[in-house]
């Protein structure tokens, strides 16, 4: 039931009795129809000021001549204040109707179909080869497969995107010192790190012996000519560099369609430079291809360097194109922090001025920048946290928790998994994607208060309700929700689909993290206040309805930002 629209119905039919009025519809009513922002001034307002002029009656004498015209059994009270109408929704109507809207959907409650037969594109993660994942990149993974989960809740058919950084000199360099002093063994064995030693090693080497870099310059022409050797030695390092950032994806529950990176392009860029050249978009600067752009207040986006070489930029172009052909997207989404925010505005610039207007479909989704302990994450300084150690690190608290305070639980394993993981992941979309990360363990690892665990803690506590109170078949008396607790749950399950609509307009799962605390913390009230295994049968009927429709609700929520709802802890 859509109260907004009945209520409207309601005032058009009133101000046909009251003032033979008939030029109003229903939907332009409902447009005007306000929520008060205090529930003491009714659950929706209608104010009549603009009806003053064409009745040409005061707005507190239309109040009253309408509050008197209308009847209608799902409205508990009607008050004219000060030319407006203030209207009570029956509480026990109001909770009924919630409730039968959430159980007509199940599951997909919140969800929709508007995203059927379109496609969304979703960059995330990208991470580089030989270089370990660190906790810099957790924001692109978890925001990235967020939005992943809300698109596919909205009917879209994904694609997720790990556009490898796995191209530049610095490979050729890794390729040359592995040759001069690397093992099979070495690498196998010692994975990101043995490849990330050998490369600092040949820098240290090329300070005495310059030459040393015309060795890497030449292999990495060798990788860019296909050479058979460099390439075999090259995918094996990208071989390796995945498998390690593989156990991290599966501990995060990540995964991805793709993971046609920078080099994938190589082959790709040609045609994007003559088409730049066809359309005359390049400029020479200074001996390299650019793309002026200073109309438009920005620096140029450099296409060609002057030797040649293609750039990031370059690749991106292509990849742009590429997966316009092969997904035909209506959404292309970049998750990538806000120190590249130039580089896409450049990006799609181009696009556009290449003639594509399907670049106003491609959006940077920026996240703020992530410290640590209130340090800037720099490899150098030898502060960089690891994501796996971080998630083995909170595993391992939520396991001392649980045999402390649970220790009969069954699966205890996996349910610190669950929660240690949950933990690190909640923390991280919390707060709105553009706000910097401090990481601190103590907050990381917070399991009280506004937290994963928190969630987690209430879904199972609805989950236990439910169990204890076995099977109740007695018809629901919906006065069981008429009480301030009770209603505030309702009130919070019925704004989920708007709050995930939100979510997606905004590209900002941080709205359903906090969504799912709010949701909590009521049922939680409501649950501390009202007896929910009521000896009134028609009202634990109602209850347990409201326990059950809450446990949904959360398990979706978090299912959509990434965090698993486990039914005990
Ligand atoms: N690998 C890049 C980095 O770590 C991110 C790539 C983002 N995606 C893209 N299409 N540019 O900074």
């Amino acid at each position: 039931m859509d109260f907004k629209l009945s209520i409207a119905n309601e005032i058009a039919a009133a101000l046909e009795t009251a003032f033979g009025e008939t030029s109003l519809t229903a939907d332009a009513i409902a447009s005007v129809i306000e929520i008060p922002p205090d529930t003491a001034m009714g659950d929706y307002a209608f104010p009549c000021f603009r009806l003053a002029k064409t009745l040409r009656k005061a707005p507190p004498v239309i109040a009253d001549a309408l509050r008197a015209a209308i009847h209608a059994p799902f409205l508990k009270e009607i008050q004219s204040v000060k030319g407006y109408l203030n209207f009570f929704i029956d509480r026990a109507t109001y909770a009924r109707e919630v409730l039968a809207g959430i159980e007509a959907h199940g599951g997909r409650y919140g969800g929709s179909d508007e995203g059927a037969g379109r496609t969304v594109c979703l960059d995330y993660s990208s991470i580089n080869i030989a270089k370990r994942f660190h906790i810099g990149h957790l924001s692109t993974t978890m925001i990235g497969n967020a939005l992943k989960n809300m698109y596919e809740f909205y009917g879209y058919k994904t694609v997720g995107i790990n556009h490898l950084g796995d191209y530049g000199t610095q490979f050729g360099k890794m390729i040359a010192a592995y040759k001069l002093w690397g093992s099979r063994e070495e690498v196998e064995r010692g994975g990101v790190n043995a490849m990330v030693s050998l490369y600092v090693r040949f820098n240290a080497e090329a300070e005495k012996d310059p030459g040393l870099n015309d060795l890497g310059r030449a292999w990495f022409r060798k990788i860019e000519d296909g050479d058979e050797e460099a390439m075999s030695i090259f995918n094996w390092f990208k071989k390796v560099t995945l498998a390690d950032a593989s156990r991290v994806y599966d501990m995060l529950g990540v995964r991805f369609d793709s993971y046609a990176g920078e080099s994938f392009y190589n082959d790709k860029m040609g045609r994007v430079i003559d088409e730049l050249r066809a359309k005359n978009l390049l400029v020479e600067s200074d001996g390299a291809q650019i793309v002026d752009l200073s109309e438009w207040n920005m620096p140029p986006f450099i296409i060609l360097r002057s030797d040649g070489g293609t750039l990031y930029a370059t690749r991106d172009l292509a990849a742009a194109l590429y997966r316009k052909d092969t997904y035909d997207f209506a959404k292309c989404l970049y998750v990538v922090a806000y120190q590249q925010d130039l580089h896409f505005k450049q990006l799609f610039k181009t696009l556009e001025l290449m003639g594509y207007d399907w670049a106003k479909n491609c959006k940077h989704v920026s996240f703020g920048m992530v410290s640590f302990e209130g340090e800037s994450l720099s490899t150098r300084r030898g502060n960089v946290v690891y994501l796996d150690e971080l998630l083995e690190k909170a595993v391992e608290k939520a396991l001392a928790i649980i045999e402390e305070k649970s220790p009969n639980l069954e699966n205890k394993e996996e349910v610190a998994r669950q929660v240690g993981i949950g933990a690190v992941v909640f923390f991280d979309l919390y707060n709105s994607r553009i706000k910097d990360i401090d990481f601190r363990w103590d907050r990381a690892l917070n399991f009280d208060g506004e937290t994963g665990p928190y969630v987690q803690y209430t879904h199972a506590r609805s989950c236990s309700v439910l169990r204890k109170a076995g099977s109740c078949d007695a018809e629901p008396d919906y006065e069981g929700l008429a009480t301030p607790e009770a209603q505030d749950v309702v009130r919070l399950l019925e704004q989920f689909p708007a709050t995930v609509a939100d979510a997606i307009d905004r590209n900002e799962p941080s709205l359903i993290t906090r969504y799912s605390v709010a949701l909590a913390q009521a049922f939680n009230k409501f649950y501390y206040e009202n007896r929910i295994l009521d000896d009134d049968m028609g009202v634990r009927a109602a209850r347990l309805q409201l326990t059950r429709d809450t446990r949904q609700t959360i398990a979706t929520a978090l299912g959509l930002i990434g965090i698993a709802a486990p039914e005990r802890m």
